[in-house]
């Protein structure tokens, strides 16, 4: 099958104080539909990546190699097609609900601009189809949180209110950076649950990346194990936890507990 993306040789590096890499020669595909995590420690360049593969980089950075998503080479595309894409075919949740979000807008309108930026849907169908997405991201009572600010959310709503604004288009992939490293337990299990639900339901394809390995155990076939910007392993998750080959891997397992037994 043709992958859905395709990372080839992806490096970064620092522009200023001599080229430092914070990525090195990472290539790896993601077919359509698949599952992906990514873990390694705070520093190893997870966010990075993320980034890259983006085109959203911030200016101190300068990324080479190449990114294919549905077969186009995305370092090709101008500004234009790039934001087109983003949002509709690629989406991503970063770790910090409260800084991605606008404090002085409703939380409806901020999912509904999402349609209607990329011309999608007229406003009125926006809104409608925002409060629907806000209720099948698990909010209670949609209507009512859709006329809230942000702060007048709890920190578990806003992640929710992300994850709506993502997946409101149904992407083809969606990047998810720390999803769920601002919430407690309980709340992590159940937007992790909820990444599942609305993949079976979409066919969406999912890039998961988390310091901890706990949270891509659950949910990924596959895990990439990412040390000082470089791919150290690439194994079916499983395999990754009962016999991982880099001595690296064995000390991020070891910090990890399941989902369940943390308190
Ligand atoms: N804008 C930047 N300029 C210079 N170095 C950066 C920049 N952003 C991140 N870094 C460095 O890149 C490395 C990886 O960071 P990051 O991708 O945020 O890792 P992670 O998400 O895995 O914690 C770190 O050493 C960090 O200090
Ligand atoms: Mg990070």
């Amino acid at each position: 099958m043709t992958p859905l993306l395709s990372v080839q040789g992806l490096g970064v590096y620092t522009t200023a104080g001599g080229a430092r890499p914070i990525l090195r020669d990472v290539s790896f595909d993601v077919a359509p539909g698949e599952t992906l995590g990514i873990v390694g420690e705070s520093g190893s360049g997870k966010t990075s990546l993320a980034l890259a593969l983006l085109g959203l980089l911030p200016s101190g950075l300068r990324a080479e190699g190449r990114v294919l998503f549905e077969g186009r080479d995305l370092g090709l595309l101008d500004a234009r097609a790039r934001r087109d894409l983003r949002g509709r075919r690629l989406a991503m949740v970063f770790q910090e609900p409260f800084t991605a979000l606008n404090p002085r807008m409703r939380v409806g309108a901020q999912v509904a601009e999402v349609a209607t930026a990329h011309g999608e849907r007229n406003a009125r169908r926006a809104a409608h189809d925002a409060v629907e997405m806000l209720g099948h991201v698990g909010i209670t009572e949609p209507e009512d949180r859709a006329q809230r600010l942000p702060h007048q959310l709890s920190g578990g709503e806003r992640q929710r209110v992300l994850l709506a604004m993502a997946l409101l288009l149904q992407p083809a992939l969606l990047i998810a950076d720390e999803p769920t490293s601002a919430l407690d337990v309980t709340v992590q299990a159940q937007v992790l649950e909820l990444l599942r639900e609305r993949q079976r339901e979409s066919a969406m394809a999912l890039l998961l990346i988390s310091h901890d390995a706990a949270v891509v155990a659950g949910s990924c076939a596959r895990t990439l194990v990412l040390h000082e910007g470089r791919i150290v392993e690439d194994a079916p998750t499983r395999q990754l936890f009962t016999a991982p080959q880099h001595p690296h891997t064995v000390a991020l397992l070891a910090a990890a507990q399941p989902l369940g037994s943390r308190t």
